[in-house]
């Protein structure tokens, strides 16, 4: 009898975690004699886990981009050859403001380096406040920087005072881009905003977190995260107070409509920071809503269609290179920058060191590489 219900438990097991396609692995990996065999920047049995180098207790403890005591959070790095320098597009807030301040205190700043994981030199104040929400891309048919961000006409606060985010969120986190043909700038004056923000009654009132997927045609899919209005309304809640959605467009600078009236992922997830890989497909990283300290992956072969947005890709503890855990208050704004072969080389997020949503830097962490 033990030894039956034993040959059924393992039997359940495997095929719990047996794959036949590429898709039972994440889209990152080749289902080999039913087991995965994951692309060398992910691990775990369904490739959907992000394998991360140890860094060494400086490199954690240092970052990618401090700037004195200022709070930075959320990097876009590119490489440029008319400099050889890492060019770094990344929301900071102005004087010593911290995220609880965000609103309006964020702008954004470029910052350059010689090293990709830095140290990031201040450059300069590109869009002052509120801007804030950098993501950087590059449309091929142009040839052109894109800046996808959201911002408004806010003034930034003498003494650090916020606006909370359930107001607001409400009237000035719209997604705008401006374009320039070097990361050098100039850039242009930001746009109108892109994506309209649904009825007072729809998931998605508050319309922010851009992050564009440029297709060859120009067809443009920009993912975002949506908001209810009365967010903290329980009874308006339903089952999706922050989610990802996505709108469609001929071409990056609109018109955009919405494909779908709910959200695109099951999972409530925020900040998508979503690309292409050719031989694979489209993926997405978020950062969890219900368990702030994960992030997460989804994957779909269409862009359109998604997985739950439930797996898990790393939590806010960094494994340093002695083998102890520094641990995160907050680790977020996942964003990853590229190698020349298109594989995930660096995950850069912001994190707070002590406070949760208080003081936060600008991390970069490897991606293994074989
Ligand atoms: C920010 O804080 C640092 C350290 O406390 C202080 O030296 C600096 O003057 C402050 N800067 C501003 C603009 O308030
Ligand atoms: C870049 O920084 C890393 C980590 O500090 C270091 O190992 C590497 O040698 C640096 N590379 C260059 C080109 O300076
Ligand atoms: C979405 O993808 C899932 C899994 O691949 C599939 O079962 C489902 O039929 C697809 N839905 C649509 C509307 O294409
Ligand atoms: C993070 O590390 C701390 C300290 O080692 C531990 O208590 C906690 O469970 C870890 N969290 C996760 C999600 O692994």
């Amino acid at each position: 009898m033990t030894k039956l219900l034993n040959v059924l438990l393992a039997a359940a097991v495997a095929s719990s975690s047996a794959c036949t396609t590429s898709s039972d692995c994440g889209l990152n990996g080749d289902c080999v004699d039913k087991t995965c065999s994951c692309d060398p920047a992910w691990t775990g049995d369904t490739c959907t886990s992000l394998n991360l180098i140890p860094l060494s207790a400086e490199a954690a403890e240092d970052g990618a981009y401090k700037h004195g005591t200022s709070t930075s959070w959320g990097a876009n790095v590119a490489f440029c050859d008319e400099d050889n320098l890492y060019h770094m597009f990344v929301s900071e807030m102005k004087s010593n403001c911290t995220l609880s301040s965000w609103i309006p205190n964020s702008q954004i700043t470029h910052a350059t380096s010689k090293n990709i994981s830095g140290p990031y030199e201040f450059r300069e104040t590109l869009f002052d406040t509120f801007h804030h929400n950098p993501r950087l891309t590059f449309d091929a048919a142009s040839g052109k920087y894109l800046l996808f961000m959201i911002g408004g006409d806010l003034d930034g606060t003498e003494d650090c005072s916020g606006i909370p985010d359930s107001d607001g969120e409400l009237y000035d986190t719209r997604i705008v881009y401006s374009e320039s043909a070097s990361l050098n700038g100039p850039w242009t004056t930001p746009s109108e905003p892109l994506v309209e923000r649904g009825a007072e009654d729809a998931w998605d009132y508050v319309v922010t977190n851009p992050s564009p997927i440029i297709h060859s045609d120009g067809t443009t899919y920009l993912y975002y995260r949506g908001t209810p209005k009365y967010w903290d309304d329980d009874s308006l809640l339903g089952e999706l107070p922050e989610s990802v959605g996505v709108a469609v467009a001929p071409h990056y600078s609109g018109p955009y409509t919405k494909p779908f009236s709910s959200p695109i992922l099951s999972y409530m997830n925020e900040d998508p920071f979503a690309w292409f890989d050719p031989s694979r497909g489209y993926k997405m990283l978020t950062h969890g809503r219900d368990d702030p300290l994960n992030t997460h992956y989804a994957y779909s072969s269409d862009g359109l269609n998604w997985s739950s947005g439930s797996d898990v890709a790393c939590n806010a503890n960094v494994t340093l290179d002695d083998g102890t855990i520094k641990v995160f208050k907050n680790r977020e704004r996942p964003q990853i920058y590229f190698d020349d072969e298109g594989q995930p080389a660096y995950l850069f997020n912001g994190v707070c060191p002590d406070e949760h949503y208080g003081y936060a830097y600008t991390l970069s962490q490897p991606l293994n590489k074989n």
